[in-house]
């Protein structure tokens, strides 16, 4: 199954963002999702609509092998976008030692049973963003406009060897201001052509919008929340791009 992940080591840059309307713009061309919540944050489970502290089963126990993903998967408000949530669980998950194949093995044992996998990983844990990535043919590397994000996109590339790897698919730049004080600015294109010019990968960015935070409160991706934002419309064109990077055996 075509797999997606999302990471940057840095916090709060937009991967649980990205993760949620790139699944809904997947489920909005037609096909089955499976969004898998990697983060002790639980941030793609509450922005799904599910309450962490409801998730009785979540990736913590398929981790460490309690279950197995079809007994935790949950339906979302979204209909054919499923979720492999993240409770309480995974936040012990640190504990124990993980090897960075874990996930894809347990994704094996559903094979077939969707068109896409998206999986949203943590800033930090090293052991849990390695799991992600291992997971998939396509990785994403999500960063804000600000300059430690940016500064930290070399780090990320190094230490999990993305260079050479041909998983690594493209940047998203994320929360993007296109004007200052109401002047349109060129700071995010100088950014993206300087990024694209560094790691050879599409860049795309994503504008800053208001609509984000409501459709999170909704539990709802822009697709369904605001389909005729701005910000919908970049991660539907970050869906063309990734459909053809990471195509669907139908395609
Ligand atoms: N394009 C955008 N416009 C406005 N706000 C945004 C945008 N993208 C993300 N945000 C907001 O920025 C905050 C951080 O986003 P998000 O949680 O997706 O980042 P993250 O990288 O997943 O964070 P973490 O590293 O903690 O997991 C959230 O409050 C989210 O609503
Ligand atoms: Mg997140």
């Amino acid at each position: 199954m075509p797999t997606i992940a999302f990471a940057h080591l840095k916090g709060g840059t937009g991967k649980t963002t990205s993760c949620i309307n790139i699944a809904g713009c997947l489920v909005a061309k037609g096909f089955k999702v499976l969004a898998v919540d990697l983060d002790p944050q639980s941030s793609l489970t509450s922005g799904l609509g599910v309450d962490p502290a409801t998730v009785q089963f979540g990736m913590g126990d398929v981790l460490l092998k309690k279950k197995e993903m079809r007994e935790i998967v949950l339906e979302t408000l979204t209909p054919h976008l499923h979720l492999a949530p993240a409770g309480l669980e995974l936040g012990e998950i640190r504990a124990f030692p993980l090897l960075p194949s874990t996930l894809r093995s347990a994704l094996l044992m559903i094979k077939g049973e969707y068109d896409y996998i998206v999986i949203d990983t943590p800033p930090a844990d090293t052991g849990l963003i390695k799991n992600g990535i291992t997971a998939a043919d396509g990785v994403y590397l999500v960063l804000d406009t600000g300059i430690f994000a940016v500064e930290a996109l070399m780090n990320v590339k190094r230490l999990f060897s993305l260079e050479q790897n041909t998983q690594f698919k493209g940047v998203i730049l994320t929360k993007c201001e296109l004007t200052l004080f109401g002047t349109p600015t060129h700071y995010v294109k100088d950014l993206q052509e300087a990024i694209e010019h560094g790691s050879n990968k599409p860049v795309f960015y994503v504008p800053f919008s208001k609509e984000i935070l409501a459709s999170q409160l909704q539990g709802l991706p822009l697709s369904t929340s605001a389909p005729s934002s701005k910000a919908a419309h970049a991660y539907e064109i970050i869906t063309e791009q990734i459909l053809q990077e990471v195509p669907h055996a139908s395609s």
